[in-house]
């Protein structure tokens, strides 16, 4: 088992990677102070839950806990108020009080859901990450949670940390090979934004962690939490160096955002937009030879690395000056220095966002 710690402003709070690990969550749970005495809460849904919710329900109920369950069906759309309210009403009838503690077994919707809850069922209660996706790696750090609105993703959420974040790896075995494969691409931008030592080992066992081989997951989630948290412990509200984990995610989110989230997953999208924005900086002048290895590397884990059919430039345009990061119409992406280092440029001027997206079709 690997560890971590994570510092916020508030708090610390532990990662701990490993395989096989729900039958030791009674112990660490009373290590982190909640005894039997409290009502736990077990968010998941509809694919999880039969999977892996006896595994860590049953443990916790034999060391005496009083353990609810929620389930939530599976996929984006139950990041929402009407999922949300749900649950409270199960919280409630099941006596969820202010000692209770809220449980997150799932990816990064039950991630994002459940801590949600916990962020504001009783003006706050302490919740636990069970991860069980690759990309929650991403999602279990950095305390963002929150629900989407019809008008928008995460428009309604909070900043809450996890009392502890435990990422049992054997659960991966049954995620499906696209989400396994999606996953990886927030991993590559952790190597691509702060590691380049970290991006030759993925480069080096990218078949090898593809098959899932436990100790290598092990090492690269470990290393993808690590990259993150030290990001984020330095800019814990997203003042600024926190944007650069927005890495890919301009063109990412507009591929996906255009494609009515249907077409591409979210690491389909970055993939493809970290190889823009590599090409973008190529072609400014800022950086050299990032291209190649980016592409390299991204297929190396099987991701896209070029534009297929038809995708409507100026609507990915609009969706570009409404990214977070712009400001008044202003384009604004995160670009490679070199591989291992990025930073925020401003200004970037339309016509060569223009090429890129053509090039990006070129292949
Ligand atoms: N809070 C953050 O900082 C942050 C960061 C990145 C992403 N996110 C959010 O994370 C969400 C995406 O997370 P995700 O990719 O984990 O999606 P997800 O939670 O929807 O999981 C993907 C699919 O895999 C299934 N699944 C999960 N674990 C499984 C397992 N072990 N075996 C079999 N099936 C399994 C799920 O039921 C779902 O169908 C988005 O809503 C995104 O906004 C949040
Ligand atoms: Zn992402």
């Amino acid at each position: 088992m690997r560890t971590l710690k994570v510092s916020t402003g508030e708090q610390t709070y532990p990662i701990l990677i490993g395989r096989d690990l729900y039958a030791r969550l009674p112990e660490w749970l009373r290590s982190r102070g909640i005894g039997p005495d409290r009502p736990l809460m077990l968010v998941t849904d509809t694919h999880v839950g039969p999977l892996y919710g006896e595994k860590v329900a049953g443990p916790l109920r034999a060391a005496g806990y009083r353990v609810g369950e929620a389930s939530v069906p599976a996929g984006e759309s139950s990041k929402s108020l009407e999922q949300l309210s749900r649950l409270v009403e199960e919280g409630l009838r099941f006596g969820l009080d202010r000692q209770g503690v809220v449980l997150a077994l799932g990816g990064g919707v039950v991630g994002d859901l459940a801590g949600f809850l916990a962020a504001s069922y009783m003006r706050g209660i302490p919740f636990v990450q069970l991860p069980t996706t690759l990309l929650a790696h991403d999602s279990s750090v950095g305390g963002k949670v929150g629900v989407n609105h019809p008008l928008g993703k995460n428009v309604i959420g909070a900043f809450h940390q996890p009392l502890m974040v435990v990422f049992d790896v054997s659960t991966l075995r049954t995620l499906p090979r696209r989400e396994v494969v999606s996953g990886y691409a927030e991993v590559v931008k952790h190597a691509l934004i702060a590691d380049a030592s970290f991006a030759d080992w993925l480069l080096r066992n990218s078949e090898r962690l593809l098959r899932l081989e436990p100790s290598l997951v092990e090492e690269a989630i470990w290393n993808g939490c690590r990259i993150k948290a030290e990001v984020v412990s330095q800019d814990e509200r997203e003042a600024g160096l926190r944007a650069i984990l927005n890495y890919g995610h301009t063109i990412g989110h507009a591929l996906e955002a255009a494609s009515g989230y249907a077409g591409l997953t979210h690491g389909e999208g970055v993939a493809i937009g970290m190889v823009g924005a590599a090409m973008l900086a190529e072609a400014l002048g800022t950086a050299r030879d990032v291209v190649e290895p980016t592409k390299r590397l991204l297929q190396a884990f099987h991701l896209p690395v070029h534009l297929a059919g038809e995708w409507p430039e100026e609507k990915l345009l609009e969706l570009m000056r409404r990214d977070k990061k712009a400001r008044g119409g202003v384009y604004a992406f995160v670009l490679p220095e070199r591989i291992g280092s990025v930073r925020l440029v401003r200004g970037i001027p339309e016509e060569a966002i223009r090429r890129v997206l053509r090039r990006l079709k070129s292949g």
